[in-house]
């Protein structure tokens, strides 16, 4: 019987495939991040580690489950939360859950999109603060979408969903991505390849679905915010960090950009206090794949990759 360790509250539909391959599932069964020096004594001894995003998985997490341990299924897309290289060392497969959340978080993407050009949450904090309003000609007016170019860095399967919601509003797309599209998606999207400049340049408003890396740490920082029309907006669903958020909320605040909407934090769940303070911040809790059909497609897809390496067969979706 093997052991498998999930390191957070996961649906139910996950557990019952690890459950029914015969396995000893251990789960850390609250929405409450388990003590590290818990989990670390937990996962001595197992044969498979379901990981949540918020969890590191790092060289010393590896070590403490032993050498026994062959498969680490990370429940996200994103997998900047677990090293890689520290499992390939030690010959142990990682896997994400691709595909299943590029809907939900393109909404999101989009729901963020109108959010800070059509300034809503300014609106309802205005109707909850039981602040006084009336209509008017020029109150709170935003900027429309129809006609306005959606930058995207990033034309993975999550860029193109959003890009396709955007086109529905009558955007034009262009975008920078480290390789060309397929040419039938550019002809859907109507969108066209462009170097990062050209796309700070030109964007009314910039959605980054980017993984996290090295190279993309603080990909947006100051001189690319000086770079950006001072009527354009920036999206963030993909991870924190890409954003530099010190230099973000200068740039709210000194007018280099209009507006922002994000999902993603660089310190997650701490938010740059700056932030707190800009009304042209739009500011979303981790939402990007926070609906029941997508959280339970993804806690059967990584438990579908564990039990998989587990009977010896090829993981869907390993990322090492
Ligand atoms: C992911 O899967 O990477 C998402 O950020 C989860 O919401």
């Amino acid at each position: 019987m093997s052991k498998v360790v999930v390191t957070g509250k996961i649906p139910k539909p996950g557990l019952d495939i690890l459950r029914r391959g015969g396995h000893d599932v251990q789960v850390w069964d609250s929405e409450d991040q388990q003590p590290r020096d818990q989990l670390l004594e937990q996962v001595a001894g197992a044969d498979a580690i379901l990981s949540l995003l918020t969890e590191k998985v790092d060289g010393e997490l590896l070590d403490a489950a032993g050498e026994q341990l062959k498969v680490v299924a990370n429940v996200a897309v994103g997998y900047n939360n677990v090293d890689v290289e520290a499992c390939r060392e030690r010959g142990v497969i990682a896997t994400n859950t691709p595909g299943v959340l590029t809907d939900a978080t393109a909404d999101i993407a989009m729901s963020l999109i109108l959010m800070t050009t059509r300034r809503l949450g300014e609106g309802e904090r205005i109707i909850r603060s039981e602040t006084p309003w009336q209509w008017g000609m020029f109150y709170l007016l935003g900027s429309g979408l129809q006609r306005k170019t959606l930058g995207i860095v990033g034309l993975g399967a999550i860029g193109a969903a959003t890009a396709r919601r955007a086109r529905a509003f009558g955007m034009n797309i262009i975008y920078s991505s480290r390789s060309q599209a397929p040419r039938e998606l550019e002809t859907e999207l109507g969108a066209h390849r462009v170097d990062m400049d050209t796309l700070l340049a030109e964007s009314d408003v910039l959605s980054l679905h980017c993984p996290y890396t090295p190279a993309t740490h603080h990909l947006l920082s100051t001189e690319q915010f000086a770079a950006m029309k001072e009527t354009a907006h920036v999206v963030n669903t993909a991870r924190g960090a890409v954003i530099d958020e010190a230099a973000l909320v200068e740039a709210l605040k000194g007018g280099q950009i209009a507006g922002a909407g994000l999902d993603v934090f660089e310190e997650e769940p701490a938010v740059h206090p700056g932030l707190l303070e800009c009304e042209n911040a739009v500011l979303l809790p981790h939402l990007g794949s926070a609906t029941i059909e997508t959280r339970t497609a993804m806690a059967t897809l990584a438990a579908d990759n564990a039990v998989a390496v587990l009977a010896g067969q090829d993981a869907p979706n390993p990322v090492t």
